[in-house]
């Protein structure tokens, strides 16, 4: 089969297109054709992990989204052959107390990153993983929500709790986990203040639903938020930038406030003065994908059209260099997808 691969960890001239054998669904699993594979920023962390920390099987495929149409089935389960499904890319473990009482695993695994990923024409993956694809959206739209709207809602309702009529603060809005984020906020009746690093993001961030948006680029955050706050700050912060964001998030929290986080884009690194977080009782919560339950949830609420899957752009799978390109840029604002036919 038609791949983009990479050998070695390294910059965007590692990743290769060429022929990788098709892969055979064991005992368990099913085959899929992909039609479409979207874009995280997972993709660019794997491919350029020089320390290769994650320990991930070379040559390596990237991709944790996918949508396309069942070839083969290795086993029982309600899949058909030819159905057109989209993959829940949260694999649980199944054994660990937290999956046995039906909870966020323990061990849960990114689809695409200790197994071969989406950038191909075929991908295996256990047959419960694979969910019908509702016929309101295009192959492209299935493969641009399952990570980021999964995470979001884990994020929002599974971890901070965040309920209507709070102020949520988002970070990282042009991006795929940000601006699912702001969907799933307002879906929940909150309301949301995003950050922006341009007047022409503001925009785009406002058609998605924003109720006010702070351009971060230009003054002081912590003030405009306690400017729109009544000079008491957000209920809630929705984290996943990280070393520059951090003092900000945990100074623009009102009292009982507290922040999630999923990411650390811009890097690993925050300092914090500890009291604060006890005399201002803080909360801080780490987020990592979302369950079983949460996935079907986000897919019947996308189903129904309530949450939307933002298209930045498509590439065809040879260009997918191309497409990480534009993600390492900068340059996107929601998802990027790769087609394939
Ligand atoms: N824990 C999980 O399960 C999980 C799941 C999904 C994603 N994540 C993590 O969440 C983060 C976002 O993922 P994504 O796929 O949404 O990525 P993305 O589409 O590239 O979005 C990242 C956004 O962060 C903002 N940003 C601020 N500072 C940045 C910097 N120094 N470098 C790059 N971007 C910066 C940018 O938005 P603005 O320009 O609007 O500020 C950018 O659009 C990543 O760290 C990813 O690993 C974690
Ligand atoms: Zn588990």
């Amino acid at each position: 089969m038609k791949a983009v691969f990479f050998e070695k960890p390294g910059g965007l001239e590692v990743l290769q297109y060429g022929e990788l054998p098709t892969p055979k669904p064991q005992k368990g699993e099913a085959l899929m054709r992909v039609r479409a594979a979207g874009l995280n920023r997972l993709d660019i962390w794997l491919r350029e992990d020089k320390e290769n920390a994650r320990n991930i099987p070379m040559p390596h495929i990237s991709g944790s989204d996918a949508a396309g149409i069942v070839e083969e089935i290795n086993g029982e389960g309600p899949l058909k052959a030819g159905q057109e499904v989209v993959l829940n890319p949260a694999i649980p473990c199944g054994t660990c107390p937290r999956c046995k009482n039906g909870k966020s695993c323990e061990l849960v695994k990114i689809f695409g990153v200790k197994n071969q990923g989406s950038y191909a024409e075929y991908i295996t993956a256990p047959i419960s993983q694979f969910y019908p694809k509702s016929q309101n959206i295009s192959f492209a739209e299935a493969a641009a929500f399952p990570l980021t709207f999964l995470t979001a809602w884990h994020m929002l309702v599974g971890r901070a709790n965040l309920q209507k009529g709070e102020t949520v603060f988002v970070w990282g809005a042009s991006g795929g986990l940000g601006s699912s984020a702001i969907q799933v906020a307002k879906y929940l009746g909150a309301k949301v203040v995003a950050a922006a690093k341009s007047e022409e993001d503001a925009k785009q961030i406002c058609e998605i639903g924003a109720d006010e948006i702070i351009i971060y680029t230009k003054g002081n955050v912590e003030n405009a938020v306690k400017n729109l706050t009544n000079g008491l700050g957000v209920d809630v912060v929705f984290e996943s930038v990280g070393e520059k964001t951090w003092g900000t998030t945990l100074a623009m929290l009102r009292p009982f406030g507290r922040v999630v986080i999923a990411g650390t884009t811009s890097g690993d690194m925050g300092t914090q003065d500890l009291s604060d977080i006890y005399v201002r009782q803080l909360s801080i919560f780490g987020a990592r994908m979302g369950t079983k339950e949460e996935f079907e949830k986000v897919l019947e609420i996308v189903a129904a059209g309530k949450l939307k899957p933002i298209i930045d752009k498509t590439f065809s799978l040879k260009d997918a260099a191309e497409a990480q390109k534009r993600m390492v840029e900068g340059k996107h604002f929601g998802k990027i997808v790769l087609e394939i036919q």
